[in-house]
């Protein structure tokens, strides 16, 4: 067939050169069946096909090439929101996208967002070194950024109300247990009554890696602390016995703008959009090339071998910016659509972290009944593509932690894959998937070690083929894809029983 080899060619030419070699030039034949200088219906396998490991990765080095425009301010390469890095991202994707002409119409959406540093911080409790204790995301920091020292006052309940703090928290530590609430909740509860800091304990044994959320002025610093070190000290504030410590973080609450970039196609019916996204950011501490440099990269190759057909429906692709932080890009973008806009976004596809190098083949195990109808449509042609790959699956919570969870919650069907983060890997896993058992799936989840060297080839162009297969599926017909509920969508509340919020706990 005529397509096949045009698309041998095409996949044959690795780099640059091939963006610059349109599919249907005027040497190679038009294909019988369309008319003359169209381009064919969008074809799952034919797509899929022009996905290469070369183009990957040769996108991951320049990308790994941007990070280090983070060195200058951090010492290492990064691409968190604010630096250098992240702008050099930015810059990447657009020109990338506008390289594919009028295909596209591609948009910033210019949003503020909160980005917290810790500097340093400590906890005594007593005479002792809180080892578990954990400053939270977006926490202020204690008085002119010094150590502040007080009693530790019990709170009752779980400081979810103003009346749970007695009044002797004024100038103290109040120590509050974890549930019901958000954490940013208690700390401002704890800050109108004029306490000096915050602890919120586990009520398991382990620690909290939590986040306050949204600033609030009356936030204050605020540690999360593991259930087995809270365990003696709640025993000992129930016999009323006096617990000095003293509580220190130095930290910054810094807000910045930063931008989502958007690329629609300009073919396909604009009504019905099958929308995807990645996150453009990393964490600070390294610059994520598979979390989410992967996602991104996958994106953007798809995005370009779609420019060799037609669409029925709408794609709408999103790099996000913020997630790290807590979904701030993704969460503006709903949170702004009118209603009108918001129908118009039959799913949404997550893509956050397509490369882990001791990867297993993760679903998001979104169903229908907990989540917007058509969720679970998606859930099923991920599972449908594994299995007619010969590969394995396995499903993980469908629990907040990307940039899905504004989509769910405002009535849109979601779902995704991913390839694990700091989940160790088990030996059924291993079995399933090879790699090591013990291990996280990925080892440097969050730091600088994210770099070229973290990422598996196979499992980057086996993710890459099925958002290609997602795109094309969906892109050439939502025919038994269910309708947006609208009514129900805004009747229904979904997201309840969520406890992330990003890489984070919220509540
Ligand atoms: C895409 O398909 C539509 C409908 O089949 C057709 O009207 C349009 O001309 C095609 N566009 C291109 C660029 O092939
Ligand atoms: C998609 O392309 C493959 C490979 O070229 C071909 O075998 C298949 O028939 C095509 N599917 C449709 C629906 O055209
Ligand atoms: C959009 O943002 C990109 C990346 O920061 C930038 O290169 C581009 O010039 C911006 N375009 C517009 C129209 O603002
Ligand atoms: C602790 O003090 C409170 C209030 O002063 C009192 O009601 C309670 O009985 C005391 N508990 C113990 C175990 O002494
Ligand atoms: C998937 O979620 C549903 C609830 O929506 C639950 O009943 C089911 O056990 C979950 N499956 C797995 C494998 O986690
Ligand atoms: C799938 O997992 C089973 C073990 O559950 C294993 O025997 C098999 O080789 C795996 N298949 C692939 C393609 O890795
Ligand atoms: C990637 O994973 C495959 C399958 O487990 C394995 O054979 C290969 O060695 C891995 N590659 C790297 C670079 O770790
Ligand atoms: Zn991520």
């Amino acid at each position: 067939m005529v397509f096949s080899s045009g698309f041998a060619l095409c996949a044959a030419i690795t780099g640059a050169a091939a963006l610059q070699v349109p599919f249907l030039s005027s040497n190679v034949q038009t294909p019988l069946g369309h008319p003359s200088g169209s381009k064919p219906l969008v074809n799952s396998t034919e797509l899929q096909d022009l996905i290469s490991g070369d183009r990957l990765m040769i996108r991951a080095n320049k990308l790994y090439e941007i990070a280090k425009l983070g060195e200058e301010e951090f010492n290492h390469p990064t691409r968190v929101i604010g630096s250098a890095g992240h702008t050099g991202t930015l810059d990447y994707i657009y020109e990338e996208i506008l390289k594919l002409g009028d295909y596209y119409d591609i948009s910033n959406q210019s949003f503020p967002a909160v980005s917290g540093h810790v500097y340093e911080s400590r906890l005594v409790l007593g005479d002792k070194v809180a080892q578990s204790a954990a400053p939270m995301g977006l926490t202020p920091p204690t008085k002119d950024r010094e150590p502040v020292h007080g009693d530790l006052v019990l709170v009752e309940n779980s400081g979810c109300q103003s009346t749970d703090f007695p009044d002797s928290v004024k100038g103290q530590i109040a120590f509050i247990q974890r549930g019901i609430c958000p954490f940013g909740t208690k700390s401002e509860h704890a800050g109108r009554k004029g306490a000096i800091a915050a602890i919120v304990y586990n009520t398991e044994k382990d620690g909290v890696q939590g986040t306050l959320g949204n600033p609030s002025p009356y936030h204050i610093a605020t540690f999360g602390l593991s259930g087995e070190e809270a365990e003696p000290i709640i025993q000992k504030l129930q016999k009323n016995k006096t617990i000095d410590a003293i509580a220190y973080i130095d930290a910054e609450v810094n807000t910045i703008h930063t931008n989502n970039i958007i690329a629609q196609t300009t073919q396909g019916d604009p009504e019905n959009c099958v929308m995807l996204g990645a996150h453009s950011d990393s964490v600070a501490e390294g610059p994520g090339i598979n979390d989410d440099g992967s996602g991104t990269i996958s994106l953007i190759e798809v995005a370009t071998q779609l420019t060799k057909f037609n669409v029925t429906n709408c794609v709408r692709f999103a790099w996000w910016a913020g997630e790290e932080e807590g979904l701030l890009g993704s969460d503006y973008y709903v949170a702004t659509l009118s209603e009108k806009e918001n129908a118009k976004i039959r799913l949404f596809m997550d893509y956050d972290m397509m490369a882990s190098p001791n990867f297993a083949y993760q679903i998001y195990n979104a169903t229908n009944a907990v989540n917007p109808h058509g969720s679970e449509e998606l859930r099923d042609l991920y599972i449908d593509w594994y299995k007619s790959q010969g590969l394995n699956y396995t499903f993980i919570p469908f629990d907040g932690r990307s940039d899905y969870d504004g989509f769910i919650r405002n009535g849109i069907p979601g779902g995704g894959i991913a390839t694990g983060a700091e989940a160790i890997k088990t030996k059924e896993e291993a079995e399933m998937f090879g790699g090591k058992a013990g291990s996280w799936l990925d080892p440097c989840y969050h730091q600088l070690c994210d770099d070229l060297g973290n990422v598996n080839v196979t499992a980057f162009v086996v993710s890459t083929k099925l958002i290609a297969h997602s795109v094309a599926t969906y892109a050439k017909s939502l025919k038994g894809f269910p309708e947006r509920e609208l009514d129900i969508a805004a009747s229904k509340v979904y997201g309840e029983g969520v406890k992330y919020h990003g890489s984070k706990l919220f509540i």
